[in-house]
């Protein structure tokens, strides 16, 4: 995608005199390293099929070969690609303001740039658990070079249970410690910092909710996403661009001027 991001002032300056900013990230913050949202067209094997479909307990107890396929392959396809120039600014932003990162990414790319990740709402890939007794599985998952349709979950040592990706599927509870923490950093916005909401549909809740807790906290929400979203209407800046476009310029602009 190439779209020139068209930074406003009023979006630099607000960033600048934030004493504390939350960031929320979805899909989108790692689009442009490659890890296709859920909304993009799935591709090649799984065209068919729809995530919200797969990514599901009742998927998962169907056909656990089916399931794990999927996620073996975007395993291998998040460790295999790198954090792109948004990532990276945010890492950068840390440095110069007091930052809390949410995602609901389930990659690692936040951290692989630097970032420390306050929570993964959704969980991560690779956190690998027994879906029987939940003991966490700390073997490295054996991965196709090329997507297959199925393949055999990776054996519980301690039950025989099949392995799990450490993600919140649909219908699941999100991790409790990880939503207070969430809370916490929403609850500790005063105005005059910001919130900024990048590359999330604002469609799968209780994410979708934080950033109009947010601006009840009188922070200032600023969205960074190519496409109007279901949040747009709230924000009190939107920047129609991309993550890696929007965010080096946006972090530049606060860093050029440190107040
Ligand atoms: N990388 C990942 O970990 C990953 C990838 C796909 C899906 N998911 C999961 O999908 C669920 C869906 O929610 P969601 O809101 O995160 O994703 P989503 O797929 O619903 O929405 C992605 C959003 O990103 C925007 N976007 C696309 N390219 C962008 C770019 N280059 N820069 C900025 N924004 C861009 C889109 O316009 C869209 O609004 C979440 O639960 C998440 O865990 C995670
Ligand atoms: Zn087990």
């Amino acid at each position: 995608m190439t779209q020139t991001a068209d930074l406003p002032r009023a979006v630099a300056a607000a960033v600048r005199d934030a004493r504390r900013i939350l960031v929320l990230t979805g899909a989108g913050m790692s689009a442009e390293s490659g890890v296709p949202t859920f909304r993009d067209a799935q591709t090649g094997l799984w065209e068919a099929f729809d995530p919200s479909q797969l990514a599901t307990p009742q998927a998962w107890r169907d056909d656990p070969p089916f399931v794990w396929a999927w996620y073996a392959w975007r395993i291998k396809l998040v460790r295999d690609v790198e954090p792109n120039a948004g990532h990276r600014a945010l890492a950068d932003l840390a440095a110069l303001r007091e930052v809390t990162v949410v995602t609901q990414n389930v990659d690692d790319l936040h951290e692989r740039a630097g970032s420390e990740v306050a929570a993964h709402l959704h969980g991560a890939l690779t956190e690998l658990r027994c879906a029987d007794c939940h003991t966490q599985y700390d073997d490295a998952p054996a991965l196709p070079d090329e997507p297959v349709e199925r393949l055999a979950p990776e054996t519980c040592a301690a039950c025989g249970g099949d392995v799990r990706p450490g993600v919140v599927w649909f219908g699941e509870m999100l991790p409790e410690e990880a939503v207070r923490t969430t809370e916490d950093a929403i609850e500790a916005l005063a105005p005059g910092d910001v919130c900024l909401v990048v590359g999330t549909s604002g469609i799968v809740f209780p994410a979708a909710g934080y950033p109009a807790m947010a601006l009840a906290k009188g922070a200032t929400v600023i969205e960074v996403n190519p496409v109007e979203t279901d949040i747009s209407d709230m924000c009190h800046h939107v920047v129609r661009g991309t993550a890696a476009n929007v965010l080096p310029e946006l972090v530049g602009a606060v860093a050029d001027d440190p107040g």
